[in-house]
């Protein structure tokens, strides 16, 4: 006979208990509405307190079943005052949906340790620090669900976000050491990794200190890293069918399921990449990538605008001619 642990003694809401982090924009928010929909559920919608203001904006209005609730979480005081207060009022979180999070633009080159670490602490250790919040009170019910946002930056690393990916990375190691961990008391544990969402949040992308300059300056040996990928970023999000209302479905979807995966490919180019990582042979799937890379060939090149040169143009026909392919077909704008 397996021993299965005291009964929960604590309060316990009727409801499913649903924390959402970043709520008040973009995914975050997205989910918050698919939520708000369900009678069984008591949304805690948190955001830092500049941006509390947009839940009202975009229609979302705080209730009985609805908390809407100021969460930095980078702050622990913010996080335990949340917890504390589900913890006493309603018998704890149910669901954790780790979604806040954001994209710095930087090669690896650009980052001081600053933005380093605060970029680390958004999106890997924050999550952590709630996860770790949580769990007691998980692991004494003997249920509960865990849902940390990814990406497909968690599961192949592009150039230009190398921190980004290393804080995705991070995260989709340590949710799946913790998906064996809290199996045995029947918690569940779930990586959502989206790719490219049409939404607005290449605009919110951050650059560090030097990446902003390398991006104004055509003459930075980075210049056109940032520029080209930029460039294909913001396009393929225009493009992409796969919209914050689809993700945050598949994102509610999960709390009814008996088993979830470990990790749900949220768009259909996270599923393409998913295929290509898996079954592609890893040389040659780096290979392919480099050279689906935007422009890749101008890459490390410097602008040598003709009347500022000596030589007229650059020196060498075979770079002149890549130089002039560019030129022909860019416009730069910085
Ligand atoms: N959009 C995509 O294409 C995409 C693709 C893959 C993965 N993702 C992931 O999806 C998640 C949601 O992103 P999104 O696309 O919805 O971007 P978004 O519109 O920029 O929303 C991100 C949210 O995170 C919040 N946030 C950032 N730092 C925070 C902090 N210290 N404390 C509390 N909240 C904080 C932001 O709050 P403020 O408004 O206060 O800044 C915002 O509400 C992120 O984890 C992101 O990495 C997005």
């Amino acid at each position: 006979m397996r021993f299965k642990g005291k009964k929960y003694s604590g309060k316990r809401s009727k409801k499913t208990v649903v924390l959402v982090t970043g709520a008040s924009t973009g995914l975050g928010l997205a989910c918050v509405k698919e939520l708000q929909q369900r009678k069984d559920i008591h949304v805690i919608a948190t955001a830092r307190k500049n941006s509390l203001s947009r839940f009202e904006s975009s229609g979302v209005q705080g209730s009985e079943n609805l908390w809407i609730r100021s969460m930095d979480v980078l702050s622990k005081r913010e996080r335990d005052q949340v917890l504390e207060e589900a913890r006493e009022k309603l018998g704890g979180i149910d669901v954790l949906i780790n979604n806040a999070g954001y994209c710095l633009r930087a090669v690896v080159e650009q980052v001081n340790e600053t933005e380093r670490l605060q970029q680390i602490d958004t999106n890997f250790r924050a999550p952590l620090a709630l996860i770790r919040g949580v769990l007691p009170e998980m692991r004494e019910k003997r249920e509960g669900l865990i849902i940390n946002v990814s990406s497909v930056g968690g599961m192949m690393a592009m150039p230009t976000m190398s921190i980004y990916s290393a804080s995705k990375f991070a995260l989709e190691g340590a949710t799946e050491a913790l998906w064996y961990e809290v199996k045995p008391w029947n918690i569940k544990v779930t990586l959502v990794e989206p790719g490219f969402i049409n939404s607005g949040a290449f605009r919110k992308v951050k650059l560090t200190k030097e990446s902003e300059r390398s991006f104004k300056d055509r003459n930075d040996p980075y210049h056109f890293h940032y520029k080209f990928m930029a460039d294909f970023i913001a396009k393929f999000m225009r493009k992409t069918p796969a919209t914050t209302d689809k993700v945050a479905k598949k994102i509610v979807r999960l709390i009814d399921q008996k088993s979830p995966p470990l990790r749900v490919m949220a768009t259909p180019d996270a599923i393409l990449f998913d295929l290509l990582r898996r079954f592609l042979p890893r040389r040659f799937y780096h290979w392919v990538l480099y050279h689906m890379l935007p422009k890749v060939r101008f890459w490390g090149d410097v602008w040598i605008p003709a009347e500022n040169s000596f030589y007229g143009e650059y020196e060498d026909d075979r770079e002149n001619s890549r130089f002039s392919e560019f030129k022909s077909d860019q416009k730069i704008n910085v």
